[in-house]
Order: C-alpha cells, then sequence, then structure tokens
C-alpha cells in the first residue's frame, strides 16, 4: 500500500503546455530508433498522450554506422507528416533535425554547411561517451566561427567526465549548451549517470531537456519521471524547451 504514496505526480502532469521535446529518434527506419512508420506513430501518439504535442526529432548522423544525410531525414520527414494528416494527427507539430556525432564526417559536412538545425543556429552535437574526440575544443570553436550554436546531447552519459567534472566547465565556457535526458532522471541508464544529472542541474549547467525516445521501453521509463525531486529539479528547464521553441 506504502507503494502508492511514493509513485509522484503522473507523467501526464509533468509537461507544460507547448513544450517541445527536442531530441528523440522517432523517424522509422533511418537509425537505433522507431523500426516502423507504425511503430513511429505509436510512440508520437503515447508522447501525446504523456502531453507532448511538439517535436523536433534526431536522427543520428555518426560515420558509417547511421550514414544519414539531410536529404535522407527530410525525405522521412515528409513520410511521417503524410501519415500524420492520414491519422488525423496533423495538429502535432513534427520538424526533423540531426543529432550530429562529433567526427571527420561532421567536420566535412560543417565545411559545407550541410547541417540540420533544431532553430535558428541551434546543432545538437553528441560524442562518444569513453572518450572525447582529441580535437573537441577545435570543433567547438570552428561551429561557432561557421555561424551555430552547439548544444550538447546529455552531457551527463559521457563517463570520461563524471571524475573529472572541470570538462563540463570547460565546455561550457566553450560556448556549449547542454541538454539533459529527461530518461537519465529516471535511473534508466543507471544510477552514476542518474546523480551527475543532478549535480549538473543543481549547478546550473543545464539549459534544455529532451527525452532522446528511441522506443517504446524507453516511454515507459519515463512514467516514473516525476518524482518530487525531479519536478523540483526540472520546472525551469522544461520552460525554457517552451521558451526556446517560441
Ligand atoms: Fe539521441
Amino acid at each position: 500500500m506504502l507503494k502508492l504514496f511514493k509513485k509522484g505526480t503522473p507523467i501526464t502532469e509533468v509537461f507544460p503546455l507547448d513544450f517541445v521535446d527536442i531530441h528523440s529518434h522517432l523517424l522509422p527506419e533511418i537509425d537505433d530508433g522507431s523500426k516502423s512508420m507504425e511503430n513511429t506513430i505509436e510512440m508520437i501518439s503515447t508522447m501525446e498522450a504523456y502531453g507532448i504535442q511538439n517535436f523536433i526529432t534526431t536522427p543520428h548522423v555518426l560515420g558509417d554506422v547511421w550514414k544519414n544525410s539531410s536529404d535522407t531525414i527530410l525525405d522521412k520527414l515528409d513520410l511521417v507528416l503524410e501519415e500524420l494528416e492520414k491519422q488525423d494527427m496533423s495538429y502535432i507539430k513534427f520538424e526533423a533535425a540531426a543529432e550530429y556525432m562529433l567526427d571527420e564526417q561532421f567536420c566535412e559536412l560543417l565545411k559545407k554547411r550541410d547541417l540540420l538545425t533544431l532553430k535558428e543556429d541551434s546543432l545538437l552535437v553528441e560524442m562518444s561517451y569513453l572518450q572525447a574526440p582529441v580535437n573537441l575544443f577545435e570543433i567547438l570553436f570552428d561551429i561557432q566561427l561557421a555561424g551555430y550554436n552547439p548544444i550538447l546531447a546529455h552531457p551527463e552519459r559521457y563517463s570520461f567526465c563524471h571524475e573529472n567534472f572541470d570538462i563540463y566547465h570547460k565546455l561550457k565556457e566553450s560556448g556549449c549548451r547542454f541538454q539533459v535526458n529527461l530518461l537519465s532522471l529516471t535511473g534508466n541508464y543507471g544510477k552514476s549517470i542518474q546523480k551527475v544529472a543532478e549535480k549538473l542541474i543543481k549547478e546550473n549547467m543545464i539549459d534544455l531537456a529532451g527525452s532522446d525516445t528511441h522506443n517504446m521501453n524507453h516511454l515507459n521509463s519515463l512514467k516514473k519521471l516525476g518524482t518530487k525531486k525531479n519536478l523540483k529539479l526540472l520546472t525551469p528547464i522544461l520552460k525554457n524547451n517552451v521558451e526556446f521553441y517560441r
């Protein structure tokens, strides 16, 4: 019985009106996210039931692993928009950008300025969880020199930073904004990542939030988000997501 009182706020009451999810993998068969158009609609419908109606979905662009281009992403986006219309769901605001791995291929795309932004000049980027690219700060400098603003996806997931918090400070000083994964705060990736996510928020280093939804399991885990502690931590950040989109 006691468990009942520990559940916290239902996920349907966590997101502010006009919240936009700026990180997800909802385009079908383009990366390790959605497996089919049916799966895409199922995930969007579930998130709509959670109170999210605005999406900028962000498929991986990752070397030889996920060789997506702006064209392949925008073509898939068109198919999803058509399907949303067919399903009478065209009130859902659904756009696409990308989550760029900071690798050699990214540097080539940057030279050509062939990049999909979240909004205006904001670029969602990630790196390996285990080690930073040797020229990390050079790349961040080049991104900004080219007129883009980097947003680093899930800083809490880079285990090489956990014992060296200074890297986070250096990244912020280098002009990176940070996007926390909501799933990190549910313990989805383990306790240590959850702790680092909480610490980054408490130190006012997190600017924005994203679900990073890849599948229905993630959406089930997200149901655990609404603890009292998380709501306190997340309220100002979720508002930033609303403002970001305006
Ligand atoms: Fe992602």
